[in-house]
Formats: structure tokens, C-alpha cells, sequence
């Protein structure tokens, strides 16, 4: 049979990160994305403040980046409503929440529900909010981790998607126990966006399940 002359390309995945802070999780995502055998593409990177390092990388990757600052709306819903639709752009299919610090708010909930997925420094349930690490190595845990979970109204409470642990070391401080989750995160993160993206999941209760 002769050969197609067109190679089918792989369908890749619109993801859009949003990130508030220095974007090495998002960094492993752009470091992912050429090839199209991972099944996403990041198409846009949304920040709720300027001075994020984060979009720098973005900008050096060649990907449209947005700026939605409070400071910037009137108040808190019209901020959400700003979000929601500089994310809408883009028409995402995965929103990628990396080292974003904000809670997001019902609009952006209708319109993205299901298909946001938030990265955290902490085995969930433990340590949930924006300390996981500083609380957990307070808490005197021996082994912490990171998770990657489906975003819902609360505050890192949303069905798990996949966990790594991580040993804490005597004499690690908040920083250096930080970096080494951050390394295992990174990793973890690519692996299931590439997941999610290729395989497409289901949510049942409280279990998601890749590829279903
Ligand atoms: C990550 O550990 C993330 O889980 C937490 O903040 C960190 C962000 O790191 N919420 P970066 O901006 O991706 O380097």
C-alpha cells in the first residue's frame, strides 16, 4: 500500500496554566509540549499579577500570556467574571493551575468546571491551603508529597488525581524540603497532563479515573 505523505499528527490537548509566582511547574510543561506525542499544547498563560517570573518563561516559549490583576476590577466578582473570560480566549479543553494563589470563584467554576486540575505541595487531605509545606513540616510528618487533584469549590478539596510522597529530612527547612517536593511535582504534573490529555478520565465520587 503506498504511504500516506501526510504523517497523521496526534491531536494535542488546549491547555491554559495559570500561575502567580515563579513557573517552574509551568516551565516543565512548556519543556513537554513540542513534542506532540505528550498530547497537549500549552496555548495560553493567565497570571493575576504582572510581576509573576512565570511569564517571562511563558513569553520565551512563544505562548500568549494574560494579565488579570484585582487591582484592576472594581471587586472580587468582576475579577472572577475578568478571569473566566481571559481564560475563555483561548478555548481551553485543561486548565492547569500551577502555583497559582488565588481561589477561583463561581464563574470561572461554570464555565471550566471538571476539567481544572490544581498542583499542591502536600499529600491531601493533609495540609491544604497555602502553607502545605511549612505546615506539614510543623506538623513533624515524616513523608510528605505533592498532589495533583480536579479543582472544586473548596480549597484543595477536589477529587485526587495522582500523589507522589517525598521523605522529609532531619534538618530540612520550609525551602529546601519546598525544592525537593518541587522536583517530584514538576515530574508528576507533566506526567498527568499527559495523561489526562491522551486518555481522557472520568470522575467516580471521589475517584478519578485516567483513561476512562
Ligand atoms: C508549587 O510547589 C505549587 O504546588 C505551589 O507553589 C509552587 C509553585 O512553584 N502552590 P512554581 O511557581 O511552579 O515554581
Amino acid at each position: 500500500m503506498p504511504r500516506d505523505p501526510h504523517p497523521v499528527v496526534p491531536r494535542q490537548a488546549r491547555v491554559v496554566v495559570l500561575v502567580s509566582g515563579t513557573g517552574t511547574n509551568l516551565a516543565a510543561l512548556l519543556a513537554a509540549h513540542d513534542d506532540p506525542a505528550w498530547g497537549a499544547r500549552v496555548v495560553g498563560v493567565v497570571s493575576n499579577r504582572a510581576d509573576a517570573p512565570a511569564l517571562a518563561r511563558a513569553q520565551a516559549a512563544g505562548v500568549a500570556t494574560a494579565v488579570v490583576a484585582p487591582a484592576d476590577f472594581p471587586d472580587r466578582p468582576a475579577w472572577d467574571e475578568g478571569l473566566a473570560r481571559a481564560v475563555e480566549v483561548f478555548d481551553p479543553e485543561l486548565v492547569v493551575l500551577a502555583g497559582f494563589m488565588r481561589i477561583l470563584g463561581e464563574p470561572f467554576l461554570r464555565r471550566f468546571g471538571g476539567r481544572i486540575v490544581n498542583t499542591h505541595p502536600a499529600l491531601l487531605p493533609a495540609f491544604p491551603g497555602a502553607h502545605g509545606v511549612r505546615d506539614a513540616l510543623a506538623h513533624g510528618v515524616r513523608v510528605t508529597g505533592c498532589t495533583v487533584h480536579l479543582v472544586d469549590a473548596g480549597v484543595d478539596t477536589g477529587p485526587i488525581v495522582a500523589q507522589r510522597a517525598v521523605e522529609v529530612l532531619d534538618g530540612d527547612d520550609e525551602a529546601s524540603l519546598h525544592e525537593r517536593i518541587k522536583v517530584v511535582e514538576r515530574e508528576l504534573l507533566v506526567d498527568v497532563v499527559g495523561r489526562m490529555a491522551r486518555e481522557g478520565f472520568t470522575v467516580e465520587g471521589r475517584r478519578v479515573v485516567l483513561g476512562g
